[in-house]
């Protein structure tokens, strides 16, 4: 049988930073409030002249070193994205192009914050039949381009970034396990209505924050268990919790729930904000190269977003 395990992580964070001191001079907001309501301090906002495909492209170009292949190696490239360069093509083929390889399929991956997953789980099973050998699944997003800042009920927790992994074909797991899951019955909840095929005059994100913290921490509680039983394991078994970087007291409910002190969840929502499907690879990115996770390690991972769209992947390290 044929697994798939991750060989190799990058991340890239653009330049700039937007502080929390200085969102108090755009809207009506404090550090104080963002700091304890959300656990954000600061976030990266791309430049006018960068776009997700350049952030994509940092990240994969990281990614690629860190699992010594050549790019030449990658035989598809999946991006997860709620925010492309265009409306067409893809993000992959820009990033393709921008990686000078241009044999290997490409295509984009839309489910907002649980991008990234549905990403790596799409690559998995293009590696377990066989299709696929060496898989570059990016989650990319510059989420500050839809981002309303005069609306400080969600202007404050948006961020930019990019992560990436090189998924390849190994003959021992790998990837345990993945879960995703849809439910399209609250897509108003969280949402920007208008798109290519359907206009409207908001184009930038539209939350009922208060009911969308509730879905959250209501699904992944059940995501949590769904994983455990999955793999006959228990809590005590995972050694890391990499969550989707939404807010701190999500994060903190997901730990509570594995019996998790807080050492051992990646948290990086602090300086990165929400990334959407950047989050995961970022903050996974950031505990394989300070040393925190090693090889060997069981490491869960979790999303929750726009949709609702909502899954898990556990793997062996
Ligand atoms: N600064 C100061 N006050 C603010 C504020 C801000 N940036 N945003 C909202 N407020 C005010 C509200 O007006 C409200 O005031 P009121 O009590 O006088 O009416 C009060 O703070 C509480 O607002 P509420 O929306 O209930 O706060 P909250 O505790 O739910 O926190 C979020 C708001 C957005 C931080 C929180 O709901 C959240 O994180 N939700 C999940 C969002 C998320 O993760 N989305 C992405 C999923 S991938």
């Amino acid at each position: 049988m044929t697994f798939s395990r991750i060989a190799g992580t990058g991340s890239y964070l653009p330049e700039k930073i937007l502080t929390n001191k200085d969102l108090e001079q755009m809207v009506d907001t404090t550090d104080e409030w963002i700091v304890t309501r959300t656990g954000i301090k600061q976030r990266h906002i791309a430049a006018t002249d960068e776009f997700t495909s350049d952030l994509a492209y940092h990240a994969s170009i990281n990614a690629i070193a860190s699992a010594k292949i050549n790019p030449e190696d990658i035989d598809l490239i999946i991006v997860a994205t709620t925010t492309p360069d265009l409306t067409f093509p893809s993000t992959a083929c820009l990033l393709q192009e921008k990686l000078g390889i241009n044999k290997c399929p490409a295509f984009d991956i839309q489910a907002v914050c649980s991008g990234f997953v549905y990403a790596l789980t799409t690559a998995d099973n293009f590696i377990k039949t066989g299709s696929a050998k060496c898989v570059l699944v990016v989650g990319a997003d510059t989420m500050s381009r839809i981002t309303d800042y005069t609306d400080r009920s969600n202007c404050i927790l948006w961020g930019d970034g990019a992560g990436a992994v090189i998924l390849q074909a190994s003959i021992e797991p790998g990837m345990l396990s993945s879960h995703i899951h849809a439910d399209g019955r609250h897509a108003k909840l969280l949402c920007v209505p208008s798109g290519v095929s359907k206009k409207d005059s908001k184009s930038t994100i539209s939350m009922e924050g208060n009911a969308v913290f509730k879905m959250a921490v209501k699904t992944l509680d059940a995501i949590v268990d769904e994983t455990l039983n999955a793999n006959g394991m228990q809590k005590s078994d995972i050694n890391w919790l990499v969550p989707h970087q939404a807010n701190i007291r999500i994060l903190q409910a997901t730990a509570k729930k594995l019996h998790m002190d807080m050492d051992r969840v990646v948290v990086t929502v602090d300086k990165h904000g929400n990334t959407s499907a950047a989050s995961i690879p970022l903050a996974l990115d950031c505990a394989v190269r300070d040393g925190r996770i090693n090889r060997g390690d069981n490491v869960l991972m979790e999303a929750f977003g726009g949709g609702f769209t909502w899954g898990s992947v556990l793997i062996r390290y």
